[in-house]
């Protein structure tokens, strides 16, 4: 961030204190929080020993909590061995073998219910289905599936034996899934015939035979699902139906003892240039920080139901799908398709008819959902629901009020949970019940995460409102283990800007006058404008604040004397406007922005578009917004793009 500070212009007031009712029946309150804040600063390492020992079901007990002999590749508790499928399944059987452990619903309606006791058999026979294939200890397996029951079943299938799983999301090209295979070097691809999703099928046996055409020597096998009778080819030799897979196989499978810090998974992520970041994780530390802040976090109890509407292929659906509730013995709903099919209020009834009462999801769903009308929540019964939570970006204020409001009737409590795909499990987050929040926080970091802004020299920056670099100071149980095959580009990525002294997130933030987290967004993406160093997060927020932008999207072009102007994309609500009335409306938002942050972020050009370039999980593709508003080619991949279509009306030529 060069010598300049980032400065904070957000201004958001508005504190929303617990709800007494919620925090009478809540399994964490202020003061075993305090207490465990206090344990944790107090002794770091033993603090997550301590859990570790009580939340997790060791095959053989650690004697170590943190070996740093090889930091930054820090290890936890590597002597101890356990199963990560065990801890998540046979656990529960002597006390929740009957009680539903996915309840999943699919885009055309078709429904199942399956216990913990059917959950464990499941995987057990498509484990040994994975056995009787070659797959062994070790092996990648890469999984390519719609969000169907089976797709949790295989990857708690690769933990039960130690095969690491690499889901890739099934919205990716073929392109994109044989990249990820070839790096993960993977020996055998699990898929489906096809998924629905939007009313249409997605055809991922068609793709993966694509990706497989072209240099995935290592991938000897193929299992396929049948889930959307689609039709497909099927190789003789390569490919096995998924139900003649596990037919002769046993509902027995013993759960192998791994050593704590077996890879459980690898999951790509896209860096902000090149090639996509393998992000390796362990087992044990993961699984730790799963299961703990699926309860510190979501406060799940017996009785609830929750839905995390995250796919397989993005950390959030490992760690609070797939793994974390399991491991907690909750309920979990799984949902296959589109968030608005057949219409807008698809995730209400589904919320509905399940009975959910914990749900999660992004903010750029909520404001899709927010943008159809109060008048689609107001028809279905959301009075189960009990506690809300988003992740993936900042959440603008007026999102979050409508979340809140229209949700959840000014009742269940948001929890806005920073984190990322590299830290497995949830780092900054209010404790429901406990932590008063404020809309746009992430509020606090959970007690063990030492998480902390600071300066290009790597000062803490503690002055209320003056933004810095978000970095961790001390390791923790799910922390990424490495890139996979590259532990230079780990070393790099993570830890070289400061030495090695802490993790680096790569977003910036500030902290305000009582200590709570704001994030302003990717580090990358900071404007400077006229020496004034600004969050694009905040002039977005300002934006969408206006009773006509549904999203916007900010970046920064070269200025001769500003240094950096500030274009911004904006989705209207209703009908786009065009000449006269797109003037009008960008005078307008200009001035609404200069009022509501200051002339400063007054933003030099506007453009209007009916929807914004984003990626499969939601982010908006801001590279390539960068490279619209400077006028330059575009030479990033654009084949993870929902909506390719939208680039002309975005440079403005259609
Ligand atoms: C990046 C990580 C972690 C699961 C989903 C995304 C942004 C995430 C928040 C939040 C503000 C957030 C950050 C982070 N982000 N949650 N609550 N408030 N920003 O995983 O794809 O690895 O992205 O998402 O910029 O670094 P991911």
């Amino acid at each position: 961030m060069n010598d300049k500070r980032l400065e904070s212009i957000l201004d958001e007031q508005r504190v929303f204190p617990p709800n007494p009712e919620f925090a009478a029946g809540a399994r964490f309150d202020a003061e075993r929080l305090a207490a465990m804040q206090a344990a944790a600063e107090a002794d770091h390492d033993g603090y997550w020993a301590g859990l570790a020992r009580e939340l997790l079901h060791w095959r053989q007990p650690f004697t170590q909590a943190l070996d740093a002999s090889r930091a930054p590749n820090y290890r936890w508790f590597a002597d101890g061995r356990l199963n990560v499928s065990e801890n998540c399944l046979d656990l529960h059987l002597a006390e929740r073998g009957d009680k539903p452990a996915i309840l999943f619903e699919g885009e055309g309606g078709d429904r199942r219910r399956i216990t913990y006791r059917e959950l464990t058999a499941a995987v057990c026979r498509f484990a040994n289905a994975l056995r009787a294939q070659g797959i062994e200890a070790g092996d990648r397996v890469v999984i390519y599936m719609p969000m169907v029951p089976e797709a949790v079943i295989a990857m708690q299938a690769c933990a039960r034996i130690g095969a690491i799983h690499s889901v890739v999301f099934g919205g990716f090209s073929a392109n994109s899934l044989r990249e990820r295979i070839i790096d993960a070097g993977a020996r055998m691809v699990i898929t489906a015939d096809g998924g629905h999703r939007g009313g249409q099928i997605v055809e991922l046996k068609k793709a993966t035979d694509k990706a497989l055409a072209d240099g995935c020597d290592s991938v000897e096998t193929v299992i396929v699902l049948k889930r959307a009778d689609c039709g497909c080819a099927m190789q003789a030799g390569r490919d096995i139906w998924w139900a003649d897979a596990i037919e002769a196989q046993p509902e027995h499978c013993e759960p192998l003892a791994l050593e704590a810090e077996h890879p459980l998974f690898l999951l790509y992520t896209s860096g902000s240039t090149g090639k996509p970041k393998g992000v390796q994780h362990s087992s044990a530390g993961y699984l730790l920080h799963a299961r703990l802040t699926a309860e510190l976090v979501f406060d799940l109890r017996d009785d609830d139901v929750f839905w995390c509407t995250a796919d397989v292929g993005w950390i959030t659906g490992h760690t609070y799908v797939a793994y974390g509730p399991l491991a907690a013995g909750a309920t979990i709903v799984m949902y296959e398709g589109a968030p608005t099919y057949p219409d807008g209020g698809r995730f209400w009834s589904i919320c509905q008819k399940h009975g959910v009462t914990v749900f999660y999801t992004a903010p750029t769903a909520i404001r899709a959902l927010m943008r159809l009308g109060d008048d689609i929540p107001a028809q279905y019964d959301l009075s189960k629901l009990r506690l809300l939570g988003t992740v993936g970006e900042p959440i603008n204020p007026e999102a979050w009020i409508w979340y809140h409001e229209v949700i959840g009737k000014q009742r269940c409590p948001i929890v806005d949970t920073w984190w990322q795909t590299e830290t497995g499990g949830i780092m900054i987050s209010p404790v429901p019940g406990v932590t008063p929040t404020k809309p746009g926080s992430c509020t606090k970091p959970l007690p063990g995460i030492a998480a902390d802004i600071v300066d290009e020299d790597g000062n803490s920056v503690t002055e209320p409102g003056h933004g810095g670099y978000l970095v961790i100071r001390k390791p923790w149980p799910s922390m990424l283990r490495t890139i996979w095959g590259d532990n230079e580009r780990y070393q790099d990525t993570y830890w070289k800007k400061f030495g090695g002294r802490f993790y680096v997130a790569g977003d910036s933030a500030h902290r305000d006058a009582d200590g709570y987290f704001w994030i302003m967004g990717r580090i990358d993406d900071v404007l400077n404008v006229s020496g004034h160093r600004l969050g694009t997060m905040e002039v977005e927020s300002a934006l969408v604040a206006h009773p006509r932008v549904a999203e916007a999207a900010v970046v920064g072009r070269p200025h001769e004397i500003k240094g950096e102007a500030i274009f911004a994309f904006v989705v209207p609500r209703g009908p786009r406007p065009a000449g006269d009335e797109a003037a009008a409306l960008t005078a307008e938002l200009r001035d609404w922005v200069a009022e509501q942050l200051g002339p400063i972020a007054k933003p030099d050009d506007i453009r209007f578009a009916d929807n914004l370039p984003k990626t499969r999980s939601g982010k908006i593709m801001r590279r390539l917004l960068r490279a619209i508003a400077r006028g330059e080619e575009i030479t990033q991949d654009v084949s993870t793009l929902e909506n390719p279509a939208i680039i002309a009306q975005l440079r403005g030529e259609a």
